[in-house]
């Protein structure tokens, strides 16, 4: 499976880009993965997303944030003749901004939008821009669309930390050894496959506006990636950081071009203008990551990836804090005639699945016997019904609802949900893990209703 989806990460650049991107970033898984569809558990590999998505990048430095600056960039217009266009950069005008946001935005190859650095003729022109996942997540490649010039010399690091710690991940440059202390060009052997590469490669194709890092092409151990607990370790990030240090050489220069005004090429602060790193989009391919065996990786209530713990807690959400916790009524200690009477039906079920819905957990049950029940109501169909819990109820473990086993439940007619068709779990419900003990109370009680022998009520004052 892997082998299968790492040949589709390294082969995909070479399609249609806006297509591709677009598609890895909508996807969006319609169930759970990690459960199958009677709502057991099963070993879960998440899909893979753009992790970048939405997610917050911080530049440390941005284009028209100190007042409005200059800038030019080459272009190739209509009639097919490269031309410098001067605009000018602004943060507090919405159409001339270029914070580092629209990196992470979608809005890609149609129109993309663009962050851009301040001009700058220092060197080294360092520029760095930092991008959070907010969690760990194994990644397949990160991928950057530049709106200028490619940085000529630029290195990436990931954090495992949230940010504490920083360790190469990659680096380009047309001079490696001067620049980062790196032979270029590596060949990776099993030795040194957890080891950031120096290249030149992105120099080679001048016209190309994308750099693309696949984290594990030319690693030999990727193709046993499941059996290589040292490439899962190098593809594992919370954080990328890309720090660029030069830019590559002027175009203007390059192809002696004249600009719309006629620059005049030793003035520095018209070369100024040309000196700025501009990227549309950051997009990381990566899928949701958790530690151990006694974790996996769940969609939670948004439709997020996160983590939980199967050894404590099979179900998919936040354990509520204990305080949030009242007395659970659902689980009484003692099962007594009163109750038995008040409620509109007593049933048997089996717990047969469970899916997600928003703020709710609906379980599909088997109504096997019903000890009594409203003619026409959900409860007193035998088969297939749905129970509706709460997550909130099912946070506090009021009830414990486990996939396979069997209950014996009471409860309310309530007034029908329409959203919820079926049973719904209220603060009126009694639901108790079913043993064959019950069944001598349950015909008791179900007798003495019959007989009319139900406690009275207390008779309210007049
Ligand atoms: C970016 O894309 C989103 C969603 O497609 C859209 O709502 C938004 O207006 C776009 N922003 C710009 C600046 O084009
Ligand atoms: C692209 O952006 C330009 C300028 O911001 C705008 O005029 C144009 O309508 C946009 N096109 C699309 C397809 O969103
Ligand atoms: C810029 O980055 C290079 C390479 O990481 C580093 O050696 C240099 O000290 C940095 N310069 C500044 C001014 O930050
Ligand atoms: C170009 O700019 C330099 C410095 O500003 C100035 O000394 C020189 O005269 C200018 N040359 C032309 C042709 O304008
Ligand atoms: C019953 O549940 C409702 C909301 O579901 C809540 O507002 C109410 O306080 C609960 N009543 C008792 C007695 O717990």
């Amino acid at each position: 499976m892997w082998a299968l989806l790492i040949a589709l990460t390294l082969w995909s650049p070479l399609r249609t880009e806006g297509a591709y991107f677009s598609q890895f970033s909508m996807k969006e898984p319609d169930h759970d993965p990690c459960y199958d569809m009677a709502g057991r558990p099963v070993r879960c590999v998440p899909d893979f997303i753009n992790a970048a998505f939405g997610k917050p990048v911080i530049a440390s430095n941005t284009c028209g944030t100190s007042g409005p600056s200059k800038y030019c960039s080459i272009r190739e217009d209509a009639d097919g003749i490269l031309r410098e266009h001067c605009d000018t950069c602004d943060g507090s005008v919405r159409d001339k901004a270029h914070p580092a946001s629209l990196l992470t935005d979608l809005n890609n190859s149609q129109n993309m939008t663009c962050w851009m650095s301040e001009p700058s003729t220092d060197y080294p022109h360092n520029v760095t821009l930092t991008l959070s996942l907010g969690k760990k997540f194994e990644l397949t490649y990160i991928s950057m669309q530049f709106c200028h010039r490619l940085p000529d010399s630029m290195a990436i690091y990931k954090s495992t930390d949230g940010g504490k710690t920083w360790t190469p991940f990659q680096f380009y440059s047309t001079e490696c050894r001067n620049i980062y202390g790196r032979e270029p060009n590596v060949q990776i052997s099993k030795h040194n496959e957890q080891e950031a590469l120096c290249t030149d490669a992105h120099a080679l194709a001048p016209l190309a506006n994308r750099i693309a890092f696949a984290t594990l092409e030319g690693r030999p151990s990727s193709f046993e990636f499941e059996k290589s607990p040292v490439l899962q370790d190098w593809v594992t990030a919370s954080d990328i950081r890309i720090v660029f240090n030069r830019l590559s050489p002027d175009q203007a220069e390059l192809y002696g071009l004249t600009n719309d005004v006629g620059t005049n090429f030793t003035d520095l602060d018209v070369i100024k203008q040309r000196y700025y790193y501009s990227m549309g989009e950051l997009a990381v391919g990566g899928r949701c990551k958790c530690n151990g065996h006694s974790s996996r990786c769940v969609l939670d209530k948004m439709g997020k990836y996160t983590c939980d713990s199967i050894l404590t807690n099979v179900n998919t959400f936040p354990i509520a804090a204990k305080d949030q916790c009242g007395k659970c009524r659902v689980i009484p200690k003692r099962m007594n005639q009163k109750k038995f009477c008040r409620r509109d039906y007593a049933i048997a079920v089996s717990v047969l699945g469970r899916e997600q819905t928003n703020g709710w957990i609906k379980f599909r049950i088997l109504i096997e016997d019903v000890f009594k029940a409203k003619s026409g109501s959900f409860a007193s169909r035998r088969g297939e019904q749905a129970l509706w819990v709460s997550y909130s109820s099912l946070a506090c473990k009021c009830p414990k609802v486990r996939v396979g086993r069997k209950y014996f439940l009471q409860g309310r007619d309530a007034s029908n949900d329409l959203s919820r068709p079926g049973i719904s779990l209220d603060n009126h419900s009694i639901m108790l893990e079913w043993n064959e003990d019950l069944i001598e109370k349950i015909d008791r009680f179900a007798r003495r209703e019959h007989r009319g022998q139900c406690p009275m009520r207390r008779k309210m004052a007049p």
